[in-house]
């Protein structure tokens, strides 16, 4: 089978992950049972998924010049992903990620974009031929927006499908300008603070998502977490049911379902089984802590199928 050739062009972080019992107080000290440090940012996170699955994966993105940017670089490329546009930017730190897990395996993030916020319109432009030599591109929202809208223009005139995941939500998208893409994939969040609409029950949820059809997207997946995901589309809707695991870490479970909905889709053509599979993967990625470090490669993912996952 033709390997998916997919470009991500998004954000890299180095994840600091705090497992907590609670937050502290202002002035407070507290202990915290557990930490690791990982390797993350929602863009890599999905090149990674993409890529363990299957997918011809190319990245472009920033790195910083400091410690953390050529480790994140020899991370993409153990992957078998070509960072021939991960590109260094001098005297800027690279993103990282203060991620805090708590004991209902819930997280809460911060983000300090550092070299992704570098990625620029010009950036796209120099990687404009392997753009056009994707069957797909998936981007998210921690680079700059100016950035989303010129790749979204440089796909729309040349018939190259996006996939945009509106994470994290920024009220300042422009849904006029990113309408052309082919799935606009946002978790209930998102889509509650990009439509400033309710998103607290299923018909919340829907008539938030028929308002972005209204305004002209061809294809919303609301992610819903253990509830599953919600296909909305101009003449239906679909709802996949999650399966159910014994979940121990939720980071990074957008992005697992993100990287595999890309391969299944370019691979079947079949929206609805790719979201079945992109379900299925993105609930095993919570079984286990961290984040690409919870993704599992094609083969033992096959296998838990087998096993009637
Ligand atoms: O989606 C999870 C990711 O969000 C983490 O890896 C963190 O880096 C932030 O980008």
């Amino acid at each position: 089978m033709k390997r998916p050739k997919i470009t991500v062009i998004g954000s890299n972080m180095v994840d600091l992950i705090s497992y907590i019992n609670r937050l502290p107080v202002t002035g407070e000290t507290l202990e915290a049972p557990d930490f690791a440090l990982g390797f993350g940012g929602k863009g890599a996170n999905q090149a990674v998924a993409a890529a363990l699955l299957g997918g011809e994966v190319r990245m472009v993105t920033k790195i910083g010049d400091d410690f953390f940017g050529p480790m994140t670089k020899k991370n993409l490329e153990s992957f078998g992903i070509n960072t021939t546009f991960t590109e260094t930017v001098h005297g800027i730190s690279s993103g990282v990620a203060p991620i805090f897990v708590d004991k209902d395996s819930n997280n809460s993030i911060l983000i300090i974009k550092g070299a992704n916020g570098h990625l620029l319109p010009s950036d796209i432009d120099r990687a404009r031929e392997l753009i056009l030599d994707s069957d797909i591109i998936i981007m998210q929202l921690e680079i700059n927006l100016e950035t989303i809208y010129h790749t979204i223009n440089i796909c729309a005139e040349n018939d190259i499908k996006v996939i945009l995941n509106p994470a994290p939500a920024d009220p300042k998208l422009d849904a006029e300008r990113v309408k052309s893409v082919e799935f606009f994939v946002p978790n209930e969040t998102e889509l509650q603070i990009l439509t400033e609409k309710g998103t607290a029950t299923m018909d919340e949820v829907n008539s938030a998502a028929d308002s972005l059809i209204a305004k002209g997207f061809k294809n919303i997946i609301v992610t819903l977490g253990e509830k599953g995901s919600l296909l909305v589309t101009r003449d239906s809707k679909k709802m996949i049911p999650a399966v159910k695991v014994d979940s121990k870490d939720t980071t990074g479970a957008g992005d697992a379902f993100i990287g595999c909905f890309a391969v299944y889709y370019i691979e079947t053509g079949d929206v609805e089984k790719a979201m079945n599979m992109a379900s299925r993967y993105a609930a095993l990625s919570t079984t286990k802590p961290g984040t690409q470090s919870s993704f599992i490669d094609r083969k033992e993912f096959e296998a838990r199928l087998a096993e009637g996952l």
